[in-house]
């Protein structure tokens, strides 16, 4: 194998894993970008009730998140690690109704 193949297969195989890295499910910058992501179009768009700015406690989130409800889809650990879930639910204890809009 050429010297240039190599070097090619490797920035290659570099640039995958840091691909795989940023898509990983701890890739979360904060409890706003997880809701944004993964909550807010259906919490904001009238599929699911409103949830910012209601002053419900963490653990609300978190319960319902983790075992759903009805139509509200459930989030395995997987889907859904246990610190950014906690992240996410004091995000949106905290909010306020404009985070709504
Ligand atoms: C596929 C759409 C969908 C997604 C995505 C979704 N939800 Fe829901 N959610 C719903 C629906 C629909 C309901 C209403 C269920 C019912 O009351 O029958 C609901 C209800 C809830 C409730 C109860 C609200 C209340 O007024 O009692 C909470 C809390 C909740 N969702 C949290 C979340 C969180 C946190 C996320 C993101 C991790 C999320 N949901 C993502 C559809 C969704």
């Amino acid at each position: 194998m050429k010297i240039i193949q190599i070097i090619s297969l490797a920035v290659c195989m570099l640039f995958m894993s840091s691909f795989a890295w940023s898509q990983s499910a701890n890739d979360w910058e904060s409890g706003e970008h997880i809701f944004d992501k993964i909550c807010q179009y259906c919490h904001t768009q009238g599929v699911g009730p409103v949830l910012t700015g209601r002053n419900l406690p963490p653990i609300y989130f978190t319960t319902i998140a983790r075992s759903g409800l009805n139509a509200m889809p459930a989030f395995r650990p997987t889907e859904l690690s246990p610190d950014d879930l906690e992240k996410v639910a004091n995000y949106l204890s905290q909010s306020t109704s404009e985070a709504n809009q």
